[in-house]
């Protein structure tokens, strides 16, 4: 299968916005060895002609200008997006949807609990139904498997995380199975399989199992320690609060990694406050050392 990085960036990209911390500052100044890098999403194939989109970031305008691949190929409209998958309804794995308004119906695949998420607190599948076709297929949250039509040679496994749904959820500080989703992605005729996890809170049994059957793992990169919101002065948020974990330290992601011997290893959804974002830096020799990549934008996996 093709995987193709999209974007890889956590909400906000980088640099953001209304950012100047070190990172923010030093890329626009061109005084930093690194990247600039658009909101996370990926797209699969296993033929290059028809995708799965999985997440749509609201950068997807430039992603997909930036990907012939999935550009229109015949007739006046048409593009290589069979479907989408949402693992989540947050901002930065949604929004993009309503950039796809005037396209041919929409397949979008996502639990029930992002289904309401998205027909309510953020109502974006009912603005849609005034542009084009809304199709929600529900996906399961036990592991389950399913193949989306359409998307040839691939199965799909989907479960449930414990983790938080975006603050304008109706159920915010009540969670819900299905708020939020691993994925496991399987090429049928080679057995070949991508873990894809942007947003892991905690190293639950089975997400660790699906990480040691995985011949490629492309999990949370957001933060680098626990408090790097709070010592930058940002937020009073902690990683873990926000349903991040940290690389660093005890327990920490590059501790998880690292127990996950077969795998090739990356960081995607990386924070614009994180030092890793600078090719220079000790913490990113740190990860070099442990084999540990750090997705950017355009990559491509061959698996
Ligand atoms: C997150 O993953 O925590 C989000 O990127 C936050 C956001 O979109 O604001
Ligand atoms: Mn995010
Ligand atoms: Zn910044």
């Amino acid at each position: 299968m093709k995987i193709r990085v999209l974007g890889s960036g956590a909400g906000g990209g980088f640099p953001q916005w209304n950012c100047n911390c070190n990172n923010c500052r030093r890329i626009r100044r061109k005084e930093m060895n690194g990247r600039a890098r658009t909101q996370s999403s990926i797209a699969v194939s296993t033929d290059q002609a028809n995708w799965l989109l999985i997440n749509a970031s609201p950068d997807i305008r430039a992603q997909l200008e930036a990907f012939p691949a999935i550009q229109p190929k015949q007739g006046v409209r048409d593009t290589g997006i069979r479907a989408i998958l949402l693992i989540d309804s947050q901002i930065d794995h949604t929004t993009g949807l309503l950039m796809l308004r005037e396209g041919r119906p929409l397949e979008i695949y996502c639990t029930e609990m992002v289904r309401q998420d998205l027909t309510t607190g953020f109502p974006v599948f009912n603005m849609l139904a005034h542009y084009c076709t809304v199709n929600h297929h529900p996906v399961p949250t036990d592991g389950g498997s399913f193949t989306i039509p359409g998307i040839h040679d691939l199965r799909f496994y989907t479960q449930a995380l414990k983790s938080k749904a975006p603050p304008y959820s109706p159920h915010r500080h009540d969670p819900h199975e299905g708020d939020n989703i691993g994925l496991i992605i399987e090429q049928i005729s080679t057995g070949k399989k991508l873990f894809y996890s942007p947003g892991l809170g905690e190293i639950e049994p089975h997400v660790l199992e699906a990480m040691l059957q995985a011949d490629c793992v492309m999990v949370d990169g957001t933060f680098w320690t626990d408090e790097e919101m709070c010592t930058q002065q940002i937020s009073h948020k902690k990683a873990r609060e926000i349903g991040h974990l940290p690389q660093s330290g005890e327990g920490g992601m590059i501790e998880v990694l690292n127990s996950v011997a077969k795998a090739r290893k990356l960081l995607i959804h990386i924070n614009n406050t994180n030092p890793i974002l600078d090719d220079d830096s000790a913490e990113r020799k740190q990860l070099d050392a442990c084999g540990i990549e750090v997705a950017y934008d355009g990559l491509e996996i061959d698996l």
